[in-house]
């Protein structure tokens, strides 16, 4: 495969993503030189904030891997033909331990998260108005330090939300990460990616 833009995800699913397509013969020997937009055999590697990977395949970039989560927050118009067996985790609601309520008592409370518009939906469907604060990372911090009440973020062993004195009380989603490819390029490049798209989905 030669030519072919790609956005990746700094940060915790970089090195699954680098295997995955490594295995599906795309190898990818990435300088670890904080350069963040690299040649590597002829094909153009983006390294960039995972919520961002979306935002580039929309505008242009071939094909990248991000999570659902941020694909459903930013609503980024790309095609996803595969979702992919690693990243696996949970967006959820969750609230200090002394001040375990139901989710059905959130009505005004105050949510940090980095997901605000996935926060406003949920509590529309249920008919629950609340604010959100939205923060980038370690919204954990907000209810400690009393500035909201409740939080809503990706758990995956649960053990972040344990060491901040939170608890879980409602999942809003379960997310994986996801092979997404620009519109045009999906048309334009239709047999190389789709050879990649089935050699992805054997690994
Ligand atoms: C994510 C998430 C939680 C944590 C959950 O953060 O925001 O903080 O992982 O994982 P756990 O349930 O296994 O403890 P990440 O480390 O990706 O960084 P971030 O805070 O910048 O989002």
């Amino acid at each position: 495969m030669m030519d072919m833009s790609i956005a990746l995800p700094k940060g915790r699913l970089l090195d699954k993503s680098l295997e995955y397509l490594r295995q599906a013969d795309l190898d990818l020997k990435v300088k670890k030189n904080r350069e963040l937009v690299q040649n590597i055999n002829r094909n153009k590697l983006v390294l960039s904030k995972p919520s961002d990977v979306p935002v580039y395949v929309e505008h242009g970039i071939d094909i990248g891997i991000a999570g659902s989560d941020v694909l459903e927050e930013r609503k980024s118009e790309v095609f996803v033909p595969l979702e992919l067996d690693f990243g696996k985790c949970r967006l959820s609601v969750a609230v200090p331990e002394e001040n375990e309520v139901d989710i059905d008592d959130f009505e005004g409370y105050t949510i940090a998260t980095e997901y605000p518009n996935l926060t406003s939906d949920f509590f529309e469907e249920k008919g629950i108005s609340v604010d959100t604060i939205r923060l980038d990372g370690s919204v954990e911090v907000a209810p400690r330090i009393g500035i909201a009440d409740a939080i809503v973020d990706i758990v995956e062993t649960g053990r972040t939300l344990k060491a901040n004195d939170l608890v879980e009380i409602e999942k809003i989603m379960d997310v994986s990460a996801l092979f997404m490819v620009n519109r045009i390029s999906q048309k334009v490049r239709f047999e190389e990616i789709n050879e990649l798209v089935e050699k992805l989905k054997e690994v």
